[in-house]
């Protein structure tokens, strides 16, 4: 199993803690996009701006192993980025193909270059010869429209592609709808290098599904899942945790709230942070949406750390 990319949440400090409280549960991780225009001068000069901070090596001691995604189409940047990745240790980048943001898809980047195979083409051909690290992609069916993918596979099919992963639904939909099975089941067989299949996995059940429908599926990403129901991937695993599950999710979350007022470094920052895990950790816990709300209306650190502690077990 493989941890999603979410920018803001899958970060170094959530996959540092995951492994200290879960440890080899989750066995890799493609980490949130580094922005291509943000990162050239950064990578180009061996200068360690903060933006490179969740990949180097040094601060992912004791973290899921990553591989780092990047997102943008400027082949240059790519190949500079990719290739100082490579020094730092990384020997595969995933290529984001999918980010559905509306200013990130207007400039043709993210899954807003799914619509243009020639494009997607030009850059390949330019990167694929120069980069060090092999390279995985990850995308959507499409932008606007499913018939894209199928455009755009003979294109993937011409590279060495180490892995597609496939979160079947369009750009414009962002996160709403289903994931459309009976489209990725076309696009599945299509593929020339192994598929990694993404989206809305969030019980073990949902897991088995997926691989006893499309048994061609190396292997399963999973992002919100794992924040709903950070012990989703030893249920997948076929662990049966009745007994230990609340105490392993309290102590997960916990372990959290103490990282993020040890790194996070200003008050303000760390309660924004501490409220943005709770959107999706309360899930795990046996209380309901009025009490996990509460603790969202809260201002002041202390209270809100005092309201999520009485919550856990
Ligand atoms: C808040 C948030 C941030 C995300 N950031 C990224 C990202 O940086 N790179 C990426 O490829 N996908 C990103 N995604 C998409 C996820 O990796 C994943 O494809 C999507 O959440 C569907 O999988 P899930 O249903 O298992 O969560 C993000 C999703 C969310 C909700």
């Amino acid at each position: 199993m493989i941890l999603a990319p979410m920018q803001g949440l899958t970060e170094v400090l959530f996959r540092r803690v995951y492994e200290e409280c879960f440890p080899g549960a989750i066995a890799l991780a493609i980490t949130p996009f580094l922005s291509l225009t943000h990162n050239l001068e950064s990578a180009r000069s061996g200068i360690r701006t903060s933006l490179l901070d969740d990949v180097l090596p040094e601060n992912n001691e004791g973290s899921i192993p990553i591989i780092p995604q990047i997102l943008g189409k400027e082949p240059n940047e790519f190949i500079t980025l990719g290739n100082r990745l490579y020094e730092l240790g990384y020997k595969e980048i995933n290529w984001n193909m999918g980010c559905p943001m509306r200013k990130v898809a207007a400039k043709h980047r993210g899954s807003g270059i799914l619509p243009y195979p020639d494009e997607v083409r030009a850059i390949l051909d330019k990167v694929m010869p120069e980069l060090k690290p092999s390279l995985s992609v990850k995308v959507r069916l499409g932008l606007k429209e499913k018939d894209e993918i199928f455009r755009l596979i003979p294109v993937l099919n011409d590279y060495p592609l180490t892995s597609v992963t496939v979160h079947p639904r369009l750009g414009r939909q962002q996160y709403g709808g289903h994931p459309d099975l009976d489209t990725f089941g076309q696009v599945l067989p299509l593929l020339k290098a192994p598929v990694i299949y993404n989206g809305d996995i969030v019980t073990a059940a949902d897991a088995r599904h997926i691989h006893e429908r499309f048994p061609q599926v190396v292997d399963l990403m999973i992002g919100r899942g794992v924040l709903y129901n950070p012990t989703l991937p030893m249920e997948i695993a076929g662990a049966s945790l009745t007994d230990q599950r609340s105490s392993l999710v309290s102590h997960f979350i916990r372990r959290m709230m103490e990282e993020i007022n040890a790194r996070v470094p200003n008050e303000e920052t760390r309660i924004h942070k501490m409220k943005e895990y709770w959107c999706l950790f309360w899930k795990s816990l046996p209380i309901s949406e009025m009490q996990a709300r509460a603790v969202l209306r809260e201002e002041k650190l202390t209270i809100v750390e005092k309201m999520i502690c009485d919550l856990l077990q």
